[in-house]
């Protein structure tokens, strides 16, 4: 099958009825920024996006991607290197403690901001709701996405 990750187009043979999105990109692909954590969809450390929406996925089948744009945090800069915005942020944010959930973070906070380029707090709150961080930094990202807000206006 064929995909398209972070602007190129990759061709995978694997067993495409069974794989998921996440041990496809990770094992198969080479892009292992998207993490595996709890394997059943609910934490969001593994949260990439398939044509502009965000997909947990550890329990998406490869096949959804098939043919498909999808981006995960290895393709967020861009193409000379420039850090996105939120990415720019949680750096001087210092968000991250152990890192772990962090690039799940960054790409539902990137699906956050198209959406909602001015959100509030309540609006982080609600949107990142399913993105889990065992380090507790919710309050470090939400600063980091209201920053990131700020220069993205
Ligand atoms: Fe450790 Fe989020 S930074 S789980």
């Amino acid at each position: 099958m064929k995909m398209r990750v972070n602007g190129v187009t990759r061709s995978v043979a694997v067993d495409w009825q069974n794989e998921t999105l996440l041990s496809v990109l990770r094992e198969f692909l080479n892009w292992p920024g998207s993490r595996y954590s709890c394997g059943i969809g609910q934490c969001g450390a593994c949260t990439v996006h398939i044509e502009g929406q965000p997909v947990a996925s550890c329990v998406t089948p490869v096949s959804a991607a098939q043919n498909k744009d999808v981006l995960t945090i290895e393709g967020l800069a861009s193409a000379d290197g420039e850090l996105h915005p939120l990415q720019q942020a949680w750096i001087e944010e210092s968000v991250p403690q152990c890192g772990y959930c962090q690039s799940g973070q960054i790409m539902s906070a990137t699906s956050l901001l198209k959406q909602n380029p001015k959100p509030s707090d309540a609006d982080i709150d609600a949107a990142m709701s399913g993105n889990i961080c065992r380090c507790g930094t919710y309050q470090r990202i939400r600063t980091a996405i209201h920053e990131a807000a700020a220069k993205l206006a």
